[in-house]
């Protein structure tokens, strides 16, 4: 949700600070702030609504000295977006200041206890209980500040990752974690605290990934690790495998677009990733995902949020379920009912939740995740990662074509493993699977007939997508595309389910995209298409080439490369993605960040 950072080392932090927060800036973009320990130990607080450029604009003359320092960037929780509710956030005095990622879910209860005790608080915030929380700590006798933040911790309900200055530790940092993402750059003689490596690995690429109710305790010298009642714990440094320069837009003007056009190359690494080549085997990373474990297996839950859960829809006809229902529906599990849990972040929240629950059933959960080592990857028994790279558009794209891609090779395997597929069908589906990143080259080649079909369309209000089998799930995908980033309000809906009420609100000009490749269900989805024909809704149809039929009941058409229909929302994804891109664009959208959201949700 929140980014954060932190600096500890010999350069001036300030810079170190704003730089990290831009780059983390698609976790939450409503208000932001840094605190800067000066050398006369004093701790400066600059914080601002909205962007990171309004904070910018604010120290533009202004340059706080001192190389410890705290940033961050938020998705407002408790209290609209203001200067006020801006973090970081100090104590009674201003000593203990900090920022934080999640929820204090019992803050309200902690607020009126330190009110009787004479706090009084400046925000609105959970955040702000957490530092007057510290403060009454060392009033009730702890010694450190890393001992102040275990005791206030142990008071906590609720999901944290968050970094503490203080002005009697000037030479310190402290960092927690439990729920919230949080990792430490470990650069020579200097540290970077931060929500995800986006931001550190301008600096450094060895990474420490924190766990649950794990601590650090930074200074220019080194760290330690402890848990919540002050036992030391091992540490193990990972390498990032990503460059800063694929963080970077490209030269092109989002991140989305990019991310778009990068389809096929990410189409590519994955598969050759997920299945060797050499000897057809998975390519599973964490415990071995054996054949008699497969076997064994008499049913697989999906477990997923947004766009991933769309890929999971697709992927294989089997139980897909939000993952903030699934953990709260007390789902029968056992060892043999796998959960997979799809995620691009491997930090949502819920998913997080749902696969927690999986585990304490017993149940294997495997996770087809794209950031390495994020906590869901960390917690699954197994993990397939797709290699889609870094992600930085709200809008997820090519980690949805990825996630699909590594569901069709593991539902391939999977049948062959239980026999329930010939080589000869095995070989075949493969081969159209490997083939289906030329044909989305062919799609990205020419994309004007797109874009002219969004400038008949983008001043609608509201508009459906219709799709069937395979492709209902690309019909809600459509739709939260579009809706994320442009505003309109989209509903997606199973073509055969328009009858019974949402065609009441068809009328003229009203778009309808309607998904009708060709594939089994082709037929249906000219009727559905014909019976909002005959309401004067404005047609949008995405087609396979050469159909000339679909032209006849159409006000627009959009074609696409035939591929076999299992393989076809791989494929009709483009054209959505791209719908939805340019009607935003001509809208004046803020595509890379849309309002309201963020890019990795970690709170429930
Ligand atoms: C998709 O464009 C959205 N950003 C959102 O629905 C996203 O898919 C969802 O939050 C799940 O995120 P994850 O894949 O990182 O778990």
């Amino acid at each position: 949700m929140c980014g954060i950072v932190g600096y500890i080392g010999a350069r001036e932090a300030q810079d170190i600070l704003i730089d990290g927060l831009k780059r983390l800036e698609y976790r939450g973009y409503d208000s932001c702030g840094i605190a800067v320990l000066s050398p006369d130990g004093q701790i400066i607080v600059s914080k601002k609504e909205g962007r990171i450029s309004n904070l910018e604009a604010e120290l533009r003359d202004e340059h706080l000295p001192g190389t410890i320092g705290i940033g961050h960037t938020r998705w407002a929780t408790h209290g609209k977006p203001s200067d006020e509710n801006a973090h970081p956030h100090g104590d009674s005095s201003g000593a203990t200041v900090l920022i934080q990622n999640g929820t204090v879910e019992n803050y309200n209860e902690l607020k009126e206890a330190l009110r009787l005790k004479g706090h009084s608080f400046l925000s609105e915030t959970d955040t702000e209980v957490l530092a007057h929380l510290v403060e009454d700590e060392f009033d009730n006798g702890a010694a450190t500040l890393i001992e102040a933040t275990r005791a206030a911790l142990k008071r906590v309900r609720g999901a944290y990752a968050l970094c503490i200055l203080h002005e009697k530790e000037p030479d310190r940092l402290v960092a927690a974690r439990s729920g919230a993402p949080l990792l430490l750059g470990v650069g020579d003689g200097e540290y970077f605290v931060s929500s995800d490596a986006a931001s550190i690995i301008p600096y450094t690429r060895r990474v420490l990934y924190l766990n649950d109710e794990e601590l650090l305790e930074i200074t220019r010298d080194g760290f330690t690790k402890t848990n919540l009642d002050g036992a030391p714990l091992e540490s193990t440094i990972s390498e990032v495998t990503w460059s800063a320069e694929e963080a970077e837009k490209g030269g092109y003007e989002t991140f989305m677009l990019k991310e778009i056009f990068e389809q096929p190359a990410a189409l590519r690494r994955t598969l050759s990733s997920v299945i060797d080549p050499k000897t057809g085997e998975l390519c599973v990373e964490g415990k071995p995902l054996t054949a008699e474990l497969l076997r064994s297996l008499t049913d697989i839950s999906i477990v997923s949020c947004g766009t991933a859960l769309h890929a999971g829809m697709v992927g294989t006809y089997v139980h897909t379920d939000w993952a903030s229902e699934f953990r709260y529906r007390r789902p029968k599990l056992n060892p043999r009912r796998m959960v997979l849990a799809i995620s691009q972040s491997g930090e949502t929240y819920d998913t997080l939740g749902s696969i927690r629950v999986a585990k304490e059933a017993g149940a294997p959960v495997l996770g087809i995740i794209n950031v390495r080592e994020s906590t869901i990857a960390r917690e699954s028994d197994h993990v397939l990662y797709t290699q889609a790279g870094p992600e930085i558009g709200v809008a997820s794209t090519k980690a949805y074509t990825s996630q699909i891609a590594v569901m069709y090779a593991f539902t391939l395997y999977l049948a062959r493993v239980r026999g329930e597929i010939s080589d000869d069908d095995y070989e075949a589906f493969m081969r159209e699977l490997l083939a289906v990143p030329d044909v989305i080259e062919r799609v990205l080649a020419d994309v004007e007939p797109i874009k002219q079909v969004a400038e008949r369309v983008y001043d609608a209000r509201s508009s459906f997508y219709l799709g069937r089998g395979f492709n209902f799930p690309s019909a809600l995908e459509g739709a939260l595309k579009n809706k994320e980033i442009s505003y309109m309000h989209c509903e997606g809906y199973a073509a055969g389910e328009m009858k019974h009420g949402p065609i009441a609100l068809i009328q003229a000009r009203f778009p309808v995209f309607a998904i009708c490749t060709k594939g089994s269900t082709y037929e249906k989805m000219v009727t559905n298409i014909e019976q909002v024909g005959a309401r004067n809704g404005y047609i949008v149809a995405i087609a396979t080439e050469g159909d000339d039929h679909i032209k006849t009941i159409s006000d627009e058409v959009i074609t696409v490369p035939e591929v076999r229909e299992e393989l076809s929302p791989l494929v009709n994804a483009i054209p959505l993605q791209l719908l939805a891109y340019y009607i935003a664009r001509i809208r004046g959208c803020d595509i890379d960040k849309p309002r309201n959201l963020a890019k990795s949700v970690t709170v429930e």
